[in-house]
């Protein structure tokens, strides 16, 4: 597969990281990816049904029922991370009870303003809050959530050990943490149809839906980019969590990772 070698959790600084297939300096990285959010928000939520033909909703509602929100009145404050318009939030309140609400942390503010228009279109504007933020240093006490969530957004973190061990630092002891991303297709066949598929057809589906191809060109190598899921739970454990697993989806396109803070 093009491009497969990583950087895993490389964080010193004067260090140099993977933005897609090029090699930048880690500071340079996070004012890249802010250019490809600003540039798709309006977009986003469109291409991502287009892209993934409708499976990302799929894997988020697998994400939710694995959250098991309570059903009941019973408090339950989540903290989804590079939340971006706020999906995987409106999923989990909905899917709770009325003690159930959720915090979308994000760094761009483009995505953040279209999460707020979609939850006063959706009534839920009282139960999901949205917050700018940096996901290596979040504004929240700790021991403040009963889970957190990334879906889609870890890869695109520079320092992706920071931003775990800050959901780790504000999730209450026995808060689980998952960690929705793009993993390594294992299925004979499926891998290199999924190639062409990524590189020759979503860049141009890119290009025609949000005017821009360079990003969407980035969203593809940025995935082939992401550690192997056996090197991804390392970073897991490395930042702390406990009982790290992960669960390999739709023929390992995606895979849910999981694990706790004791
Ligand atoms: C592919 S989108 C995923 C959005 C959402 N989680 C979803 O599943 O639809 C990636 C998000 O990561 C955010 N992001 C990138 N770097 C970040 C950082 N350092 N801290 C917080 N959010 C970040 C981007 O702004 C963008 O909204």
């Amino acid at each position: 597969m093009a491009g497969d070698t990583q950087v895993v959790g490389d964080t010193q600084q004067g260090a140099d990281t993977h933005f897609g297939f090029r090699t930048v300096p880690l500071e340079a990285k996070q004012r890249m990816v802010d250019e490809v959010f600003h540039s798709v928000a309006r977009r986003y939520d469109l291409m991502n049904d287009l892209m993934s033909m409708g499976l990302h909703r799929v894997w988020k509602d697998l994400l939710v029922s694995r959250l098991r929100p309570p059903k009941s009145d019973r408090a339950f404050r989540l903290l989804d991370v590079a939340g971006g318009t706020g999906d995987v939030s409106f999923r989990t309140v909905e899917a709770g009870g009325p003690g159930t609400s959720a915090v979308v942390a994000d760094i761009n503010g483009g995505m953040l303003g279209v999460g707020r228009e979609r939850a006063q279109g959706l009534g839920l504007a009282d139960r999901v809050e949205f917050v700018e933020a940096n996901a290596e240093s979040l504004p929240f006490a700790d021991k403040s959530f009963d889970a957190a969530t990334v879906a889609f957004g870890i890869r695109n973190v520079p320092r992706m050990d920071k931003a775990l061990a800050e959901m780790r630092r504000v999730l209450k002891p026995g808060g689980r943490c998952f960690v929705l991303e793009f993993s390594r297709v294992d299925v004979p066949g499926l891998d290199a149809i999924y190639d062409a598929y990524s590189f020759k057809l979503i860049p141009g589906m890119g290009k025609l839906v949000t005017g821009d191809a360079e990003s969407y060109q980035y969203l593809v190598e940025s995935i082939r980019k992401f550690p192997p899921p056996e090197a991804f739970a390392d970073l897991m454990r490395g930042a702390g969590f406990r009982r790290v697993a992960w669960q390999p989806l739709t023929g390992g396109i995606v895979a849910l990772h999981s694990g706790v803070r004791i």
